[in-house]
């Protein structure tokens, strides 16, 4: 029986792996000079802690199973949940603000699609003990300074901006029950991910009254933080969200990054737990699904045991990153990083241990350096290491047995040179 891959996962080879790298230092680079902290969790946790405040959709996509002691648990959608039982687990002795980041493997079983697959890597930024809409400029930031560092600019990504507590404010003030409003929110976190007749029909299930309905699709058409401010009228929940989204526009702007933001009252999120400015990244062709998504989630530590203290951050998968990084010819350089330095030849199967010992050399002074299994005549090596794109050949041949030099050639250019063994090792 011929075994296959499951499907939704890839296979990594090492084209892809080098890709995958690609992405991934760059997130840890970028989170380190923003002043983040790596942490992890396990890969699966106890299925109720996903049930409890991550939402129907991502509870509909769990990788959920029995173990032999009869416990149910499920492999990780999402890091947020484990971060928040880490946190509360030693709330007292963490110094704050905590700011920390992670790259975890994630699963959810999705139906597979461009962009979304069942197991993917997301890189996730948080900042928890802080108020503050300066802390959610911050991770906005952080995730333009990446896209940035990687090459794109507003012309490729937009950060589309709203808040949760406005929207909740609004619904509220038309009249819409608190208790129907995760409803509401799964519905217009939907309006530009599925047909419209789709979008409709959720909508009137999350609001039966059609007036009610109808100021809603109002308020989504809204493109501006002053125009909305006559849909609040004197409602104070939703004056006091909008100055808030105000100041986190003014953070934005001091922290040079305007270009790439815009106030979009569509944004909702999937997930349950956000309770204020939530935020996603797109690419600005329209095509695919979001880069990057985020928002503040001040009730989720306590919603699982530990203190009130306000949390915000953002995840961001590689799968639609890695499409864009491709369309624009952003992986660069990736051959030239784990390119082979030296691949060491020799011209008599009488030197291969002199070879050898070249190589054992140049790797313990971390030299990437590798060298034919084969041997045999010298072009045919040289061959090899044309292959494997070597930048420089090293042969071991004549002029080791007589003069105990080697013969130094560079595999752009052509060139070679001759030099004594030991000035050669003395200088590495
Ligand atoms: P999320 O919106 O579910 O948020 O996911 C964030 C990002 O992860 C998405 O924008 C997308 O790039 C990627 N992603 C999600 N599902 C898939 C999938 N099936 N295949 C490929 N990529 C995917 C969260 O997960 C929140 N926990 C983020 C967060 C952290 N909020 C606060 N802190």
């Amino acid at each position: 029986m011929e075994i296959q891959s499951v499907k939704g996962t890839r296979d990594f080879y090492p084209e892809d792996m080098a890709k995958r790298n690609f992405i991934a230092d760059l997130w840890k680079e970028v989170s380190l000079r923003n002043g983040f902290a790596e942490f992890d969790g396990p890969i699966f946790e106890y299925l109720a802690m996903y049930q409890q405040k991550s939402g129907e959709e991502i509870s509909s996509q769990l990788f959920a199973f029995e173990d032999r002691g009869g416990r149910m648990l499920a492999i990780r959608p999402e890091i947020t949940p484990t971060l928040a039982r880490m946190v509360n687990q030693r709330i007292n002795t963490l110094p704050r603000p905590i700011k920390w980041f992670s790259v975890p493997r994630l699963c959810r079983a999705e139906r597979p699609q461009k962009g979304r697959l069942r197991e993917f890597f997301q890189w996730n930024i948080d900042i928890i003990g802080v108020d503050d809409c300066l802390a959610d400029a911050e991770v906005i930031f952080c995730a333009v300074d990446y896209l940035m560092q990687a090459g794109l600019t507003s012309d490729d990504v937009v950060v589309r901006i709203s808040s949760r507590r406005l929207i909740a404010a609004l619904l509220e003030y038309f009249g819409i029950e608190k208790e129907g409003l995760e409803k509401v929110y799964s519905a217009l976190d939907k309006k530009s991910k599925v047909p419209a007749e789709v979008f409709e029909k959720m909508l009137a299930e999350a609001i039966g009254d059609a007036n009610k309905r109808q100021k809603v699709l109002e308020l989504m058409s809204v493109g501006s933080l002053t125009q909305l401010e006559s849909f609040a009228g004197e409602d104070k929940n939703a004056k006091d969200a909008i100055e808030e989204l105000k100041r986190l526009f003014n953070y934005l702007n001091i922290m040079g990054i305007t270009e790439f933001c815009r106030f979009d009252i569509s944004i909702v999120r999937g997930l349950a737990y956000y309770t204020g400015v939530v935020f996603e990244i797109y690419d600005k062709s329209e095509q695919l699904r979001a880069i990057c998504g985020g928002g503040r989630y001040d009730n989720l530590l306590a919603d699982f045991g530990g203190p009130k203290i306000s949390a915000t951050g953002m995840g961001m998968g590689d799968c639609v990153l890695g499409i864009v990084l491709e369309e624009r010819g952003l992986f660069k350089n990736i051959s030239e990083k784990n390119k082979i330095e030296y691949f060491v030849t020799y011209a008599d199967e009488a030197l291969k241990s002199e070879a050898l010992k070249m190589v054992a050399s140049l790797r313990r002074v971390g030299k990437r350096t590798d060298f034919s299994y084969k041997g045999g005549a010298l072009g045919k090596q040289l061959k090899q290491a044309s292959a494997v794109n070597a930048a420089m050949c090293i042969i071991v041949g004549d002029e080791f047995t007589q003069k105990k030099q080697i013969v130094i050639k560079n595999m752009g250019s052509g060139e070679q040179s001759s030099v004594d063994v030991s000035d050669f090792l003395g200088r590495l």
